[in-house]
């Protein structure tokens, strides 16, 4: 996908971070942006920042994690504007508990999002792309798709996961005009952690309060030049986009010290014991 003009793009979780940032990027390129989100309030806030700057699209309230529902946004979309160019499944959340704590509704909160709104995402609109001959679908994991991290067990899995499932993908639409990317973002300033759920307490909230400051002090990267990143990866096809310089040294450092890549990255320690608050 060369360019983004008249293209039909699906972004999920486009209300907030790096989501929000990627629909104004391809509705400022003249793609027609097809936004999706849980947070009403936040997702109109995008959609009129979007209109405000001359841009097209149209928002919905869908949950990346309700498989039915997303099949329905695929069958409007196909009927309305006759199917998906680009699909960015990017809606995620976060959860930080050790393992031996981890209760299975969290677990299954995350894996839920983070995992199986990729594949509703993809296997709901890939048919249209596959009817067409041509298309492009970018999935979003993270550094942590490409390390383990205490703390992060559930986000990890997810996140692998869709590494996973996308490199299969990828390897599956060979010889096909459809672009397969996952991306790796390193740690960019979003609400992830204000998203995120926390352990019960009476200090609860407070200390996710301390969090987010802590992960915005932490945090080299801005949604508006993740997003840049992103559309230039995708108009490249590229099969990897990492994000930030923190991202490409964890590859670096993971493909150097395949297990034991955590004693060389301190800072990442830390992310996942505050996020056990
Ligand atoms: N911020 C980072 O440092 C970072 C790093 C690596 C990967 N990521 C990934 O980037 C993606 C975007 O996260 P972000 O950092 O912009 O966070 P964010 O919280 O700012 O935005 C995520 C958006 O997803 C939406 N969402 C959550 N659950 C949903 C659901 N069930 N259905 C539809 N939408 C839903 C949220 O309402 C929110 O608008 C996520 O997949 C996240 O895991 C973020």
């Amino acid at each position: 996908m060369r360019n983004f003009k008249d293209k039909i793009c699906i972004v999920t979780g486009a209300a907030s971070g790096i989501g929000a940032a990627c629909a104004k990027a391809l509705a400022a390129e003249g793609a027609y942006v097809v936004m999706t989100d849980v947070r009403a309030d936040m997702l109109e806030i995008t959609q009129q920042e979007i209109a405000a700057a001359g841009g097209k699209g149209e928002s919905h309230i869908v949950d990346v994690s309700d498989r039915d529902a997303m099949f329905a946004l695929a069958d409007q979309v196909k009927q309305n504007h006759g199917g998906a160019d680009l699909v960015l499944n990017n809606a995620g959340v976060a959860h930080g508990a050790p393992v031996a704590e981890m209760t299975m509704d969290n677990f299954n909160w995350v894996m839920d999002i983070d995992f199986w709104g990729v594949v509703h995402g993809t296997q709901a609109f890939l048919p249209h792309m596959l009817e067409r001959g041509s298309g492009h679908i970018a999935n979003v994991s993270s550094i942590f798709g490409l390390i383990g991290v205490p703390s992060q067990s559930a986000y990890n899995a997810a996140k692998y996961g869709v590494l996973g499932f996308t490199e299969a993908l990828r390897h599956e639409m060979d010889g096909k005009d459809i672009g397969v990317t996952c991306i790796h973002p390193g740690g960019i300033n979003t609400n992830i952690v204000r998203h995120a759920r926390i352990a019960q307490g009476p200090d609860a909230e407070a200390q996710r309060e301390e969090a987010i400051v802590k992960f915005q002090q932490l945090t080299r990267t801005q949604p508006d030049g993740a997003a840049r990143i992103i559309l230039k990866g995708i108009r490249k096809n590229k099969a990897r986009i990492l994000i930030g310089p923190d991202a490409v040294l964890v590859d670096i450092i993971r493909r150097l010290f395949p297990a034991s890549y955590l004693r060389f990255l301190p800072f990442l320690k830390e992310v996942g014991r505050e996020e056990e608050a």
